[in-house]
């Protein structure tokens, strides 16, 4: 199965430390031992969001601001590199022609953020539609998808299964500033509608959700194409 996974640097660096980043690799290296193609993304976390408030105090423009993100996510994505055994370049993928190439040379090539004004659920689900992956995993802080914020809500409910249209429906009303937080962010969204991908968003704290979504058993939310 061709996989791409988008790895929230929240779940991957919650602090800065190696176990996470072990866990995370063991389960991938697993994955791909199983006969599994991989592409990964990962994210910027709380790292991130540190950097940026500091160069929002400072003044910074929107774009400076996500320039920073972006070189976050690269410095996360090179300890997955580092922890990975399985084939990776030796560095992030900068652009998605090179991460193609890398996946179609039989590696696992391993991207952070690409460009300002998005994340890297973005990028993750640009490469999934490049590589025509099978199923795009996102890992993210939150156990699915949910009709509000999960963390400021005790009522919200989670939804098992949403098609793109819905899961637009319920993002596009999130701000979309630098360091924002939406369960997928909306270029994501609207990349998941034209694409046809079959996505899930899981509960990436427990690593072992992404061996399960892979099997087509686990507790997040199923993102299914509508079928006309
Ligand atoms: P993330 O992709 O990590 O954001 O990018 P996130 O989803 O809020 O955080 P986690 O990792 O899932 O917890 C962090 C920031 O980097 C910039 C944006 O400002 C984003 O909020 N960024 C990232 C870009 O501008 N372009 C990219 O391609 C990726």
């Amino acid at each position: 199965m061709k996989v791409v996974i988008s790895v929230g640097g929240s779940v991957l660096v919650p602090t800065v430390g190696p176990e996470r980043v072990r866990q995370y690799a063991a389960v991938i290296d697993d994955l791909r031992n199983d006969g599994h193609e991989i592409g990964i993304v990962v994210g910027g976390g709380p790292t991130a969001r540190e950097y940026i408030d500091v160069g929002r105090k400072l003044g910074a423009d929107e774009i400076s601001l996500d320039q920073l993100g972006i070189a976050v996510t690269r410095l996360n994505a090179r300890l997955l590199i580092a922890a990975l055994n399985g084939p990776t370049p030796p560095t992030p993928l900068e652009t998605h022609e090179a991460a193609y190439e890398s996946f179609q040379r039989g590696e696992m090539p391993v991207m952070g953020g690409t460009t300002a004004g998005h994340t890297t659920d973005a990028v993750a689900t640009a490469l999934a539609e490049y590589i025509d992956a099978d199923l795009l995993i996102y890992a993210t802080s939150v156990s699915g998808v949910f009709d509000a914020d999960p963390k400021q809500d005790d009522s919200a409910t989670k939804y098992e299964t949403l098609s793109p249209d819905s899961l637009l429906d319920v993002v596009s009303n999130i701000e979309m500033s630098a360091g924002s937080n939406a369960p997928v962010d909306l270029l994501a969204t609207k990349l998941l509608q034209r694409s046809g991908l079959q996505a899930v968003v899981l509960d990436g704290n427990n690593p072992e959700q992404l061996r399960g979504a892979v099997a087509g058993n686990h507790d997040g939310t199923d993102i299914i194409p509508d079928h006309d």
